[in-house]
């Protein structure tokens, strides 16, 4: 039996994917919030592409937004948790913060944070790119799904379990009694060999760590240190639209 709670929600996704077919050939990224708790999505463009809905902004419990993507556009996207601002938009987050500000304006977020990565097509024939990386750590479950594109590895991306839940001490970043995040081992000890630099500088050189595979298991379909396995990279046709999810699996 449905319960009032997924009722709400399978309608808010119908009208969600309303809102995406309605949209032309536009791509369009879709943001969607199935957390208990408001999230604020931060938006940060690639080097030289543009600044889409002011790189922030605040998004309540089982609410979606769409934002339409510039053919060529490529950024990253976060979820930021625990943040209060005052009116004129200053104030911090617990993960995520944007260096206080409530529009990020094109800068990134401290991690850890969880993150969705998308290189869109240039041209018609070209691919779009996109993964959700725990590079960075982890915050909060993002699901990544394609909509209406094409292509053998155009499927969903995501970590959508709860990493801070496996998380291990020495990674952990903890907001009062419980831990917000999950910090990588490269964050946490700076060692060559989880940062991948140095003699580890390469594919062939840096190799998957304890720390890693932890992720991996956790997170199959999320890219987990800098050299994983390229295929946690995705592909889909150009002109695809996205839906990044935050905590896709709640109900
Ligand atoms: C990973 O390996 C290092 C070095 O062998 C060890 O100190 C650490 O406790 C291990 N951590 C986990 C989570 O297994």
């Amino acid at each position: 039996m449905a319960t009032a709670a997924a009722l709400v929600a399978t309608s808010l996704l119908a009208t969600l994917l309303l809102l995406l077919a309605g949209g032309a050939s536009a791509a369009t990224l879709a943001l969607y919030n199935k957390c208990g708790e408001t999230v604020w999505p931060g938006i940060q463009p690639g080097a030289g592409k543009e600044i889409l809905a002011r790189g922030g902004f605040q998004l309540a419990p089982n609410r979606a937004t769409s934002i339409r993507l510039p053919t060529g556009w490529s950024g990253r996207v976060w979820g930021r948790q625990g943040c209060s601002f005052d009116a004129a938009g200053r104030g911090k987050c617990a993960t995520g913060d944007c260096g206080g500000a409530l529009y990020c304006n094109g800068a990134g977020g401290t991690p850890p944070a969880t993150l969705a990565e998308i290189t869109l097509a240039g041209t018609p024939t070209a691919l779009d790119f996109y993964d959700v990386s725990l590079v960075d750590g982890y915050n909060v479950a993002i699901a990544m799904a394609p909509y209406h594109g094409s292509g053998a590895n155009c499927r969903a991306a995501g970590c959508v379990s709860d990493l801070n839940s496996v998380c291990p001490a020495g990674l952990a970043v903890r907001g009062g009694n419980k831990v917000v995040g999950c910090r990588s081992a490269c964050a946490a000890y700076g060692n060559a060999e989880y940062c991948c630099t140095g003699q580890f500088g390469g594919p062939q050189q840096c190799k998957p760590t304890n720390y890693s595979r932890l992720f991996k298991r956790a997170c199959p379909k999320a890219y987990s240190y800098a050299y994983d396995d390229p295929t946690s990279i995705l592909t889909c046709s150009s002109g695809t639209s996205y839906v990044v999810t935050f905590c896709p699996h709640r109900r």
